[in-house]
């Protein structure tokens, strides 16, 4: 079958590979009808998500097709349609039933205190092959699937997978209140889909910052009031707007890549930080391969953090979704300890969180397909790759018709 392999930072390669078996009881098989780009994908091609080994099949968002089941899984058969969460999960250990699917006892490999276990990532995270694929074994099935109701399509369902949840998952780490000020730092297809999430969870008003115009032009049309961070300071900007005390709560939808103003008012404080900035792109990212300006990693990591604390109320809440790598220890505990701020943060637990937000698709309330991009076929997925790396304009989400 044909899949996106990852081979080093920087190289990922369209590959023909075996395709995959049931391994154990609880795997099942699925055909892959629709996965989809992520920025975390970035991250591992970037080298800002280390320890990936050679081999691994990228990509963690998929819907499709049972098409085999192992002996202890029950609840499908072949020919279900599914949505594929994209971390996994077995549901019956204390973790899962708590809700905190993404850090299940046995999903990951490498034991009960590995944490998360997700498609397509490093070895810590299992090494598990991902879904930019024909098709793909599914482990923990019964608990990673979710049946994809007759009436959803599977653009319909893609977002579902992946996105949805977290950006959800995001705003209720921020613990978006009715009437609250929020701030979604990054307006990639996360921080779009946290924009959607804060007003559908009461938030009175919701700024978006990014340094992409498109991208701001489209939180735009979802009603936020956008702050490009290469034209104004947003942490001054935030203040301004609401007249001195910072906002309620800030979700931070930039991660590990997060990049400093290169022009505008807040450009200046953050050059004078770019020593420090330097020495975390080295901590997290040694590998990294840049090809002149493909896979370059955010040269500014903990720039989104600094923002996030600096710009959030006394007492106020915040809610990380951006991922962020191991490596990487610095964050503006000080600052945050002395403003009583409350930060909660994650993987998100997708099979937890997921369900009631089909209903709002099935439903009609919630229309994901909206924030699709761009639709391409599996030949097009490196190239697809490339022009969402380099951020040309309009690469928010792609979604990879493998049908
Ligand atoms: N926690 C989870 O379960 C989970 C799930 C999916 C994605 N993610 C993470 O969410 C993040 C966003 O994913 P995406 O697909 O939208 O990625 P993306 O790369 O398309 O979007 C990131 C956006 O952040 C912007 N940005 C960079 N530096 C910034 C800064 N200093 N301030 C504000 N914005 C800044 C970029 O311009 C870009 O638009 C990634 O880190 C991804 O790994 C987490
Ligand atoms: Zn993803
Ligand atoms: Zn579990």
């Amino acid at each position: 079958m044909k899949a996106v392999v990852w081979h080093s930072e920087g190289d990922i390669r369209l590959d023909t590979v075996a395709d995959p078996t049931i391994l154990e009881p609880t795997d099942a098989i699925v055909q892959i009808t629709r996965s989809a780009i992520c920025g975390t994908d970035l991250h591992m091609v970037r080298g800002t998500m280390a320890g990936m080994e050679e081999g691994t099949i990228l990509g963690h968002e998929a819907v499709g097709v049972v098409m085999e089941v192992g002996a202890a899984v029950r609840g499908f058969s072949p020919g279900d349609r599914v949505i594929v969460c994209s971390t996994m999960s077995c549901g019956t250990c204390a973790m899962c039933r708590q809700g905190n699917t993404a850090q299940c006892d046995r999903a990951n490999p490498n034991g009960p205190a590995a944490g998360t276990a997700f498609f397509g990532g490093p070895s810590t995270t299992g090494s598990i092959n991902g879904l930019q694929a024909e098709y793909a074994r599914v482990p923990w099935a019964s608990h990673t699937l979710i049946p994809i109701p007759e009436n959803v399509s599977d653009d319909s369902a893609i977002l579902l997978s992946d996105i949805f949840p977290t950006s959800w998952f995001g705003a209720e780490l921020a613990g978006v209140r009715r009437g609250d000020t929020v701030a979604v730092f990054g307006a990639g297809i996360v921080g779009q889909l946290a924009i959607a999430s804060a007003y559908r969870q009461g938030a009175g008003r919701v700024f978006a910052v990014d340094g992409i115009e498109t991208r701001l032009a489209q939180a735009l049309a979802q009603n936020a009031e956008v702050i490009d961070f290469n034209r104004e300071d947003p942490v001054a900007v935030l203040q301004e707007l609401t007249f001195g005390a910072g906002v309620d709560a800030v979700i931070d939808a930039v991660g590990v890549d997060s990049q400093r103003p290169k022009s505008g008012p807040a450009a200046e404080a953050a050059e004078q930080n770019a020593e420090a900035f330097a020495a975390e792109v080295a901590q997290v990212a040694p590998g990294a391969q840049p090809h002149g300006d493909l896979w370059v990693p955010g040269d500014a990591p903990s720039q989104a953090s600094q923002w996030a604390v600096e710009s959030v109320a006394k007492a106020g809440r915040i809610g990380i979704i951006g991922v962020y790598p191991p490596q990487l220890t610095s964050y503006p505990i000080g600052q945050a300890m002395n403003k009583n701020l409350t930060i909660r943060m994650g993987n998100c637990n997708h099979r937890a969180v997921t369900p009631p937000l089909i209903d709002l698709v099935a439903s009609g309330l919630f229309d994901p397909t909206a924030f699709i991009t761009q639709q391409i076929e599996i030949p097009s997925a490196i190239d697809a790759y490339e022009s969402f790396d380099r951020r040309e304009e309009g690469w928010v989400k792609t979604v990879i018709d493998v049908s």
